[in-house]
Formats: C-alpha cells, sequence, structure tokens
C-alpha cells in the first residue's frame, strides 16, 4: 500500500514538472492578440535584454520615430548567426522626441508562417495594445528585405 502511494506521488510530481517545462516553452500563434499577450503577460517585454550592440534607447530613423528602444528575447539573443531561432521575438518601442511612447512595433519568428519571407510575423500596436497593420505587411517586408541576409533585422549585425 505504501509503495503504491509512493509511486503515485512520483507519478503527480513528474506530471506537474512536465507540464510546468512544456508551459514554458509554449509560444504563442502568429496573430495580434496570441501575440500581445505573450509579451504583456506570459514574458513581459521589460524584462527581457538588448542586442549587445544596440542597448537601451537609441535614435531612429523614419518610419519608426526618433527615439527607440529594442527588446530582445533569449531565442533571439541565443542565435549566434541569421537566420535566428524560431520563437525569436524582437519588441521596439518607437518614442517622440519628448519621450513619449507612441507605437510598439514587433517581429516574431514563426515556423512556417511567411517561409518566402524569413517566416517573420510584423506588427505594429498602439501603446495600449491595438494592432494595425499586422501579418506580412509589403512595408514592413519591403524595408527590412533590404537586409534579408541579416535576417530582416536592422538595429543589430551577425558577426
Ligand atoms: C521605410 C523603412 C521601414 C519600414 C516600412 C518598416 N521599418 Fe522597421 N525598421 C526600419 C529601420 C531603419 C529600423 C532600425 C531602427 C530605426 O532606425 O528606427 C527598423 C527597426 C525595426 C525593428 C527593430 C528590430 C530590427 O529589425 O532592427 C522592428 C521590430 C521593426 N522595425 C518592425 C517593423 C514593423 C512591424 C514594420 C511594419 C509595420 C516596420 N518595421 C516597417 C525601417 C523600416
Amino acid at each position: 500500500m505504501k509503495k503504491v502511494a509512493m509511486t503515485i506521488g512520483v507519478l503527480i510530481i513528474t506530471a506537474c514538472f512536465l507540464s510546468g517545462s512544456l508551459a514554458s516553452q509554449e509560444m504563442p500563434g502568429p496573430g495580434p492578440a496570441e501575440l500581445w499577450n505573450y509579451i504583456t503577460k506570459v514574458s513581459p517585454y521589460k524584462e527581457w535584454s538588448f542586442w549587445p550592440d544596440h542597448q537601451g534607447m537609441q535614435p531612429g530613423r523614419a518610419p519608426h520615430g526618433p527615439l527607440h528602444k529594442v527588446y530582445v528575447n533569449n531565442h533571439a539573443l541565443n542565435s549566434p548567426k541569421p537566420p535566428v531561432q524560431y520563437g525569436a521575438i524582437q519588441v521596439k518601442e518607437n518614442y517622440s522626441k519628448a519621450k513619449e511612447l507612441k507605437a510598439i512595433t514587433v517581429m516574431y519568428k514563426a515556423h512556417g508562417y511567411n517561409p518566402k519571407d524569413g517566416d517573420w510575423f510584423w506588427v505594429k500596436y498602439t501603446p495600449d495594445g491595438k494592432a494595425g497593420p499586422f501579418g506580412k505587411p509589403a512595408g514592413c517586408i519591403g524595408c527590412h528585405g533590404t537586409r534579408a541576409s541579416n535576417d530582416f533585422i536592422l538595429v543589430h549585425e551577425f558577426r
């Protein structure tokens, strides 16, 4: 009897451990609402890091605005060369000159989403999470596509 109880105990602990580690690996689908939920609640992007060569507030160019910060998750950071690993996310906060947050633009590397253009899901949010444009906008892809060999990433150079 004691043995049975112990076996059940071990099984329960194993199940908890497995579901916990699976949950932490679960990535959102390539959609604006799932991704917003992921970057604000499941894995808040403000707790992520910056590219080593692009830390904190930086001056930017059109169309994104005069100042920005680009946060990147571990999937991106742990990618030594392009293309970055699936699951990589870059969150760019776009600020006015007066350092007011104006928009949040995100790139999410989603397996099989858009293989001909680097499998990136693109989205622009208002600061409170309203999305548009999103998906495979020709504008985002056209501009970032000039650096397709750097996996469409402009603020970080892979060496
Ligand atoms: C006219 C060109 C242009 C267009 C269109 C454009 N971007 Fe960018 N993007 C840039 C430039 C230049 C940078 C480098 C940082 C800066 O200067 O602001 C950048 C940087 C970024 C970054 C930081 C990571 C990286 O790749 O360097 C993200 C995320 C991003 N853009 C998302 C988007 C999304 C989403 C769209 C479409 C809604 C978009 N961009 C449209 C030019 C563009």
